[in-house]
């Protein structure tokens, strides 16, 4: 029978498989994304595939229309597989495409412009204050500044009715919790610590319930000095600020200490230095007196090291307890405290 025309189960397959074709060719070439194209090539090439079961199905036609029947399934196949890679090409270019567009860089873009930042006037005084006293060989420590009213008043021997524990000047928390009024407390914090000798600083924030004006602020900032050793004196007080606001502020810088009374220090002083406005001659700032108030101070009063385990037949120390805002101001000529809480940055950026 060979040579003869195929038989009409033959031509009918012939069809189908040119409607299979047809459709894979169509369905491939439509395809957008690798997905797409995976799923064309399970559904006509894949084990249960339609050309696959084609395949499988010619055992049912006479034999001699398998021949052609398999040539036309392969050609078909190959098409198929053809169409697949060339579209499988068509669709990595285009994703190529568009992640090159989406990375597209316009150098003629202005750059963006780094802000650089600026350590704050107060930091920047701290910072100094921190190095000039550890060139003493001081350390630099740190305490609460929600504080036990112990530290705060009762370990300073401020006793219970002295108007310094009064809530008109004490943020109270609970009747035996504040948030602390000076850096004080971390006196005898550290006392009860370290056995001397005792070399530190103390900076912090400290609170007192203070409208705000140009010299007042709820919050502001202290560092505190304790020395404790074996014949410490007032002299060793006096030598020791004068060299360091000498350091601070310049060699021309006199200090001088007046009586005061603080109930943590016998003797007690404030300490005063030469108006840096005017050089002493008197001026606006200094109220016309030639000085400037700088820190309290004191030798550290016996009940006081006593309390904290610290012989006061055998050590003796001094104390001193300066305000930040106060001699940052003055380093920069800054005549307005609210200057320093505001974080306006026209005029952090000055310094
Ligand atoms: N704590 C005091 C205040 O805030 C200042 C002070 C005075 C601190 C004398 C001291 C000192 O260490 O000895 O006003």
């Amino acid at each position: 029978m060979g040579g003869m025309s195929p038989t009409k189960g033959a031509v009918e397959m012939q069809e189908n498989l040119k409607a299979i074709l047809q459709n894979a060719l169509q369905e491939v070439s439509k395809s957008t994304d690798m997905n797409q194209l995976e799923v064309c090539r399970v559904k006509y090439l894949g084990k249960k595939g339609e050309l696959t079961v084609f395949l499988r199905s010619m055992g049912d036609l006479p034999p001699e229309d398998r021949p052609l029947m398999g040539k036309l399934v392969n050609e078909a196949k190959d098409r198929i597989e053809g169409l697949l890679s060339q579209q499988k090409e068509v669709i990595l270019r285009a994703q190529r495409e568009e992640r090159l567009k989406e990375e597209e860089i316009d150098i003629t873009i202005p750059g963006k412009r780094l802000l650089r930042g600026k350590k704050h006037p107060l930091t920047k005084t701290l910072d100094e204050i921190k190095r000039i006293f550890m060139g003493l060989g001081f350390s630099v420590v740190e305490g609460p500044e929600v504080e036990w009213a112990y530290y705060n008043f009762t370990a300073l021997n401020i006793p219970e009715n002295h108007p310094a524990r009064d809530v008109q000047d004490t943020f109270y928390i609970t009747d035996d919790i504040v948030l602390r009024t000076h850096t004080s407390p971390d006196e005898p914090r550290t006392m009860e610590k370290t056995k001397p000798p005792i070399r530190v600083i103390i900076p912090g924030r400290v609170y007192r319930s203070d409208d705000v004006d140009a010299t007042h602020s709820p919050v502001f900032h202290q560092v505190e000095g304790l020395v404790v050793d074996e014949g410490i004196t007032l002299g060793d007080l006096k030598g020791t600020f004068d060299l360091f606001v000498k350091q601070l502020f310049g060699e021309h810088i006199e200090t001088k200490f007046r009586p005061s009374h603080f109930p943590f220090t016998e003797p007690s002083a404030e300490i005063d230095a030469t108006c840096f406005v005017c050089g002493g001659k008197g001026c606006r700032v200094c109220k016309d007196t030639g000085w400037i108030e700088l820190s309290g101070a004191g030798m550290t009063h016996p009940k006081v090291l006593e309390r904290c385990g610290i012989d006061p037949q055998r050590y003796s120390g001094f104390a001193f307890g300066m305000g930040l805002d106060r001699l940052t101001n003055m380093k920069y000529g800054i005549d307005d405290m609210r200057l320093l809480f505001e974080n306006d940055i026209r005029f952090l950026r000055q310094f």
